[in-house]
């Protein structure tokens, strides 16, 4: 049962009502198996999308489509504005400085490889650390892994403890040797719901002369993010994970340091003039936006960011913090089950990973799919971390705006569904 909301008090965060807001998201009515609402808990992956991105996709498709910056007629004079106003959403959205620092990409993993080899090739030497966590998606692991290997740099890695906690006891003797050069890390980890300490990693890495990348595909969505205020140098996201379709997603980095990057594509687009025999390159943030752009998709994500910000990124927070718990709170309830991750009541992003022992991830999936609750399986695209916590997989349960308190009941019920077919009971 959705309880009420209490009257917020003045000054506080209004209650988001998560049954009104699904009713905006048509795929969330009618699970494929039963029919009963789908108690979808698998936003980590990728949000569902609202009514407004749907249509937003359609109305440019049907009233004001063209490849954009080139052409003189209307739908392309259209298509142009509504393609560059998201820049200035996504500016306002991070709280940025200039659109000239919003560059779009395919989503956090393009964003990610763009610095890793723009910034990385030219910048990293023998010597020079890049500094991440244990916790890292693949995203922006690999990526350094290759930047390194190109240029002589060395990886090095903030490590966690046996739950998947941070240990930033001693970040001095985890760069003696070297010359810190880049502290590439999540702000909130997909696979375990960890929160950087960026308040402590951002000021030690500053004073260490050393650039600060944050991965912000698991924050961006869930919570106000002020690029300014955390004083860091680049940050990724993905729009499909803010309910904005896929195929779109923004870098976002201090102009000085991507007027000094070299673009890394080229062809399209990137350009000022071209000769047979070499070209120069636009001004920013174009030089790192070679080819035709996702069009349709960028102004989708646009659509997002204003339904996300008109329910309120501090209120999103809010909710999920007090769903988070109570799904917590929940499953230690259930006997054999292992939440890991911060500590019950610790920080901790919109996810809860844990394993039951006597099963495989893979069967609660796919048992708990049957009663239209969606939570998935696996690694989570980070193969180290698992094998640092002594596992193959965890189930992942995550949650939005969209999430009831009844889908985590729906998710305890059918966890006990599971125990019973295991014969655990
Ligand atoms: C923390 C984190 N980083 C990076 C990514 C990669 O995002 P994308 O696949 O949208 O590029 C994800 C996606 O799951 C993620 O959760």
């Amino acid at each position: 049962m959705i309880e009420s909301p209490a009257p917020a008090a003045p000054g506080a965060v209004p209650a988001l009502d998560p049954e009104r807001i699904s009713a905006d998201f048509p795929i969330l009515a009618a699970g494929p198996n039963t029919g009963r609402r789908l108690a979808f808990l698998d936003s980590a992956a990728s949000a569902m999308k609202p009514r407004a991105v749907i249509d937003s996709l359609r109305a440019t498709y049907e009233g004001a489509y063209a490849n954009v910056h080139r052409g003189v007629y209307a739908h392309a004079a259209t298509a142009t504005a509504n393609f560059e106003a998201v820049r200035e959403q996504v500016r306002a959205l991070l709280n940025a400085r200039t659109p000239r620092e919003v560059i779009f990409t395919r989503g956090t993993t393009e964003a990610i490889n763009l610095v890793a080899y723009s910034w990385g090739r030219t910048n990293l030497g023998p010597g020079d650390i890049v500094l991440t966590t244990e916790l890292e998606h693949h995203s922006n692991l690999v990526p350094w892994q290759q930047a390194c290997a190109a240029t002589g740099g060395e990886l090095r890695f903030i490590p966690v403890d046996d739950d998947g906690v941070l240990d930033v006891s001693d970040l001095d003797s985890l760069v003696a040797g070297g010359t810190l050069r880049m502290v590439a890390v999540v702000h909130a980890s997909n696979s375990l719901g960890t929160i950087t300490p960026l308040d402590l990693v951002v000021p030690w890495a500053k004073a260490q002369g050393s650039l600060v990348l944050v991965d912000g595909a698991q924050s961006v969505p869930h919570t106000s993010v002020d690029v300014q205020a955390l004083g860091i140098d680049f940050l990724a996201f993905s729009g499909h994970k803010l309910m904005g379709p896929t195929g779109a997603g923004a870098l976002w980095g201090r102009e000085e340091l991507l007027a000094e990057m070299p673009p890394w594509q080229f062809g399209g687009e990137m350009i000022r003039r071209v000769e047979y025999a070499g070209a120069t390159f636009n001004d920013l943030p174009w030089k790192f936006e070679a080819g035709t752009p996702a069009i349709a998709e960028v102004i989708g994500m646009g659509a997002a960011i204003e339904y996300l910000t008109g329910l309120g990124l501090d209120a999103v927070h809010a909710h999920e913090v007090q769903l988070v718990r109570y799904g917590h709170e929940r499953l230690l309830e259930v006997p054999g089950l292992r939440v890991l991750g911060p500590a019950l009541g610790e920080p901790r992003g919109g996810v809860l990973s844990f394993t039951l022992e006597g099963t495989h991830p893979h069967d609660i999936a796919t048992l708990l799919d049957t009663q239209d609750v969606n939570v998935r399986a696996g690694h989570h695209c980070t193969q180290p971390l698992m094998k640092r916590l002594g596992i193959h997989a965890t189930a992942r349960a995550s949650v939005y705006a969209y999430n009831t308190r009844e889908d985590v009941d729906r998710l305890i019920d059918g966890l006990g569904e599971v125990r019973r077919v295991f014969g655990l009971t």
